[in-house]
């Protein structure tokens, strides 16, 4: 019962979320239920994370079959689910990023890296891109752009941080000095708009790091496992970081992340150097296992490039002038407000993201997206006003 006079809400949620004005009952394949009977195309994946879509019979079979045998073991125990979800998940990245850490968030993964960075380098500052997001906790945080003026609460970063552009390619001598410990960038960053990055920046980053003996950290929290239709972001632009991190689809659903790093990073994670109590649990490992064998077993990567493919070319309708961003992490430039747009486009059942940029709307379809669905998207576009 609620306390008469209590500040707490009326449903007891801390109210940090502006939520869409949709009701949703359960969901299947790459639809919303609504209460009336109604489907949503769900194009946003519950923030990049729904990469199967909904209820997908291995992925429903993988999570039931390990709740029923072993629903969890700390890493204080040694599981033969867990040794197999790294091998795969370095086979499938195929970078030599060959040692794997499970944690549980992006924010988390991330946070491992650049404590890993700092430790093992000694360097006190981080290098950071302009409009990345990296996550909420103390280290993510003092290097996503722009938490500082929204939401930064701590008194202190861990580290010294700066800022750069793409454009800043020819300062990387000077900018990358003998205090920096890493640079974490996200190869098509998604909060901002699914911007993909130059590969020339990347390639200066790769080569700098090298020489300086700085950490290069790709944060492909939300544009790594299968996103852009390549294992990894690295894999498209062929630069391959010291550490990678990434999470969302990764679980599909179930909540995961995973830090890989170099065999030249590998010999700082020394016992008891990172740790965690969820992290590399059997349900989090065999769904990770299971991901791995659905992508692989149903042609994912290559649906992911030719959806991607089809919505660049028949999508350019209605409002959307641009497109900008890699495999199902688009972003669709808008001669109006995305807000405006993405508020339009729910009213005919059709659920997409915004981003930071007040012009771009955010896709981050399921990777089983059909052609039926790409031609919903182009035909509710071409309803709307330019
Ligand atoms: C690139 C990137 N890094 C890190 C994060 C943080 O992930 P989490 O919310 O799981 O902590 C996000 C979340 O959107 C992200 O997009």
């Amino acid at each position: 019962m609620t306390n008469v006079g209590s500040n707490a809400p009326a449903d007891h949620l801390a109210p940090v979320y502006a939520q869409f004005p949709l009701q949703i009952t359960d969901a299947r394949g790459v639809f919303l239920h609504k209460p009336d009977g109604s489907k949503v195309l769900d194009l946003y994946g519950g923030h990049a994370v729904a990469a199967l879509g909904y209820g997908h019979p291995r992925w429903v079979e993988a999570l039931t079959e390990q709740a029923k045998s072993l629903c969890f073991q700390s890493n204080a125990v040694a599981l033969d689910v867990r040794r197999r979800a790294a091998t795969r998940l370095a086979n499938f990245c195929g970078l030599g990023l060959d040692t794997v850490f499970f944690v549980n968030s992006g924010a988390e993964a991330n946070e491992n890296a650049l404590k890993i960075a700092c430790k093992m380098t000694g360097g006190t500052q981080v290098i950071a891109v302009e409009g990345s997001f990296h996550g909420r906790t103390a280290a993510a945080g003092a290097v996503t752009w722009g938490a500082d003026k929204k939401w930064y609460g701590f008194p202190q970063k861990p580290f010294d941080v700066t800022f750069i552009k793409p454009s800043d390619a020819d300062q990387l001598g000077t900018l990358i000095n003998d205090q920096t410990a890493a640079v974490i960038v996200v190869p098509v960053q998604g909060v901002a708009g699914a911007v993909d990055l130059p590969k020339e920046f990347l390639q200066a980053l790769r080569f700098r790091c090298s020489e300086n003996g700085s950490i290069l950290i790709f944060d492909e929290v939300q544009c790594g496992f299968g996103r852009t239709g390549h294992p990894f972001a690295a894999n498209m632009y062929e630069v391959t970081p010291d550490i990678l991190t990434t999470a969302k689809a990764l679980g599909g659903g179930f909540p995961v992340s995973a830090m890989m790093v170099s065999d030249m990073v590998a010999p700082y994670l020394k016992m008891d150097s990172l740790g965690t109590t969820f992290g590399g649990g059997p349900m989090a490992c065999a769904i990770v296992e299971t991901m791995i064998d659905i992508i692989e077993s149903e042609g994912l990567l290559q649906n992911v490039q030719q959806r991607s493919a089809e919505i660049r070319e028949k999508c350019m309708v209605g409002p959307v002038v641009g497109m900008q961003g890699a495999g199902l992490l688009l972003g669709l430039r808008t001669s109006r407000p995305a807000k405006d747009v993405q508020s339009e486009l729910l009213k005919s059942n059709i659920l997409t993201g915004t981003s930071a940029d007040p012009n771009v709307l955010r896709i981050l379809a399921p990777f089983v997206l059909e052609s039926q669905h790409v031609d919903l998207l182009r035909q509710a576009l071409a309803r709307l006003p330019q």
